[in-house]
């Protein structure tokens, strides 16, 4: 199974190296406008091929991307310090008017999963651009707030003393300042979150509330500031998205993908628990929300359609 990484960054050159070590697909073309980098990335993420799967990672043209069964876009500017995700928006979307219609052309039966920032709002603009190429929108999708749902369900575990895989928490909406942590339907061991503070005799009132969503909502600014940058989560997560599109997995994961007709949104490209499987977006988990958490979606929704609208593709 072949992978095409588009965009050569940290998060591109992250994600192909954790494919790599999770054995995801046979063979990684990683292509960027930096050839030299491209292809010292594949040659340096070459090496860890012989500690993990036996597969290929090569660095190409776009030519190279024929026979892509996924094509992950890492491509474009990611936040400085203080910088919102949404203020990549115009730079992004000129790399995306060249970027896609060339993955289109080369790799026409791909499934296009969009990593670049503001990723909502990008994997419209992908939708927009593949559409016109005639890729229908169901294999256009992004990363979303998947990275944001582990983030929560890491927390909200470590708060129980359980295992983050036995937690059931999603984080919608935006992937960014605006997105929202549904808590009224978050489960822990398939027990609702009060019923299992009571089981387990553990409180988690407004306070711990409150801590969790600032860490989870902050995370990207604190890592940062820091260090510049952020992928190896998101490059984790792309590997895992990856994954479930080659194997057909039929994974619920919170991606971005442009939806009709759900949670009182007619038309919108947003973060949503979401079915997945090997032709791409099959469709979103109507989940049921408190009246909070659907004025806050509903919000958030606004933020990416007024950023989507001020594109006027
Ligand atoms: C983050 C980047 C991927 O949240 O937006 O780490």
């Amino acid at each position: 199974m072949k992978v095409g990484v588009v965009g050569c960054g940290f998060v591109g050159a992250t994600a192909a190296y954790a494919m790599v070590m999770d054995g995801v697909g046979r063979q990684i073309v990683l292509v960027d406008l930096d050839r030299q980098r491209a292809e010292a990335e594949a040659n340096d993420i070459m090496h860890a091929v012989p500690f993990s799967h036996p597969m290929s990672v090569v660095s190409g043209e776009y030519s190279d991307l024929a026979g892509c069964r996924v094509v992950v876009i890492a491509a474009g500017v990611s936040q400085k310090p203080g910088e919102t995700r949404l203020q990549l928006l115009e730079r992004n979307t000129a790399v995306f008017e060249k970027v896609v219609p060339q993955i289109a052309q080369h790799a026409p039966q791909a499934i296009l999963l969009v990593a670049t920032n503001p990723v909502d709002v990008m994997t419209h603009v992908t939708v927009k651009l593949a559409g016109r190429c005639g890729i229908d929108e169901s294999r256009v999708l992004g990363s979303g707030t998947t990275l944001d749902t582990a983030r929560f369900r890491t927390l909200l575990g470590r708060q129980c003393g359980i295992d983050a895989k036995h937690v059931h928490a999603y984080v919608i909406g935006e992937h960014g300042d605006s997105e929202v942590l549904t808590w009224s339907c978050a489960t822990v061991g398939g027990m609702r979150l009060n019923e299992f503070q009571k089981y387990r005799d553990i409180h988690i009132g407004v306070a711990e509330k409150t801590e969790i969503d600032q860490k989870v909502r902050g995370a990207a600014y604190e890592i940062i500031s820091g260090k510049g940058a952020t992928y190896y989560g998101i490059g984790a997560a792309l590997s895992r998205i990856v994954d479930v599109l080659i194997h057909d997995q039929r994974a619920i994961l919170t991606i971005s993908a442009r939806l009709h007709d759900v949670l009182g949104l007619s038309d919108v490209t947003i973060s949503l628990p979401t079915l997945v499987g090997g032709q791409g977006v099959i469709s979103a988990v109507p989940i049921s929300l408190n009246d909070e958490e659907t004025a806050a979606f509903h919000a958030s929704a606004a933020i990416v359609r007024e950023a989507t609208e001020s594109l006027n593709l």
